[in-house]
């Protein structure tokens, strides 16, 4: 099965012709990959002008969405706007958005239905924080469980099932996000079992991709993309370099 390497490429870059320029340099690469499937997740202002036209070998995606498609929401972007443009992924619950904007579990549980049903695939990001970790991967994994309970919470279980393949989970501890410290590869894969074992079970039954976030470089994601249990890589930082990125894709197998 092919790895899903995706792009955040957060609140860069500053101009459209410089997005089109990383575009343009990691598409070539994307296209010819056999082992991954390569989405980039962009800022609004860039997104949609890009993604509305076909580009081979890559998918797009949005970095946020809002739970309702119309109306009253100064500033909000809709699952339908988004859906409409082309766009096939959008990116939920990121640890900056709860860092910064203060984003709740109720909020992101919101969003995560709003997209699912509206046919944009999600890819939901959980993982603990440093004080949570110190104290060992089971506090981690508790911590995790009780975001992807709260996340996912109140979905109707024969809609799931339709949703399996359209659901994402991306494992991203916090502390590893932008520090150049990367989870141990060992250490990820447990979670990432324990992620699909706890959504394999009721009331879930869902069988989603895992991917890691958080520091991957070429240096590193050769060694995590090994495991069968980690379908792929969130990238923040390495996505914006496309040198750095096209080893990443190349990583994939
Ligand atoms: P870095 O790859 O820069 O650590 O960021 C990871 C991330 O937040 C991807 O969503």
């Amino acid at each position: 099965m092919k790895k899903l390497i995706v792009a955040n490429w957060k609140m860069n870059p500053d101009s459209f012709s410089r997005a089109e320029l990383l575009v343009r340099a990691v598409q070539k690469t994307a296209a010819s990959s056999k082992n991954a499937k390569v989405v980039l997740c962009l800022p609004y202002p860039w997104l949609t002008d890009i993604s509305h036209k076909k580009h081979k070998g890559l998918s797009f995606g949005a970095q946020n969405v809002f739970w309702e498609n119309s109306g009253a929401y100064t500033g909000e972007v809709s699952p339908a706007m988004l859906k409409n443009s082309g766009v096939e992924y959008v990116i939920i619950g990121h640890s900056e958005r709860r860092k910064w904007l203060g984003e709740t579990d109720e909020m992101i549980n919101k969003r995560v239905k709003a997209a699912l049903k509206t046919g944009l695939k999600v890819i939901l990001c959980v993982g603990e924080g440093i004080e949570i970790r110190k104290k060992g991967l089971s506090a981690a994994k508790k911590f995790v469980k009780n975001q992807l309970q709260k996340d996912l919470k109140n979905f109707p279980s024969s809609k799931l099932q339709a949703l399996s393949s359209y659901l994402v989970i991306a494992y991203e501890p916090v502390w590893a996000i932008g520090t150049g410290k990367a989870d141990k590869p060992e250490d990820t894969v447990e979670m990432a079992k324990f992620i699909k074992s706890l959504l394999a079970a009721k009331p879930y039954t869902l069988n989603p991709n895992v991917l890691y976030g958080g520091s991957v470089t070429f240096r590193n994601a050769g060694s995590l993309l090994q495991y069968k249990e980690i379908n792929g890589a969130l990238v923040g930082g390495a996505s914006i370099k496309s040198k750095e990125f096209i080893k990443i894709i190349r990583a994939a197998g």
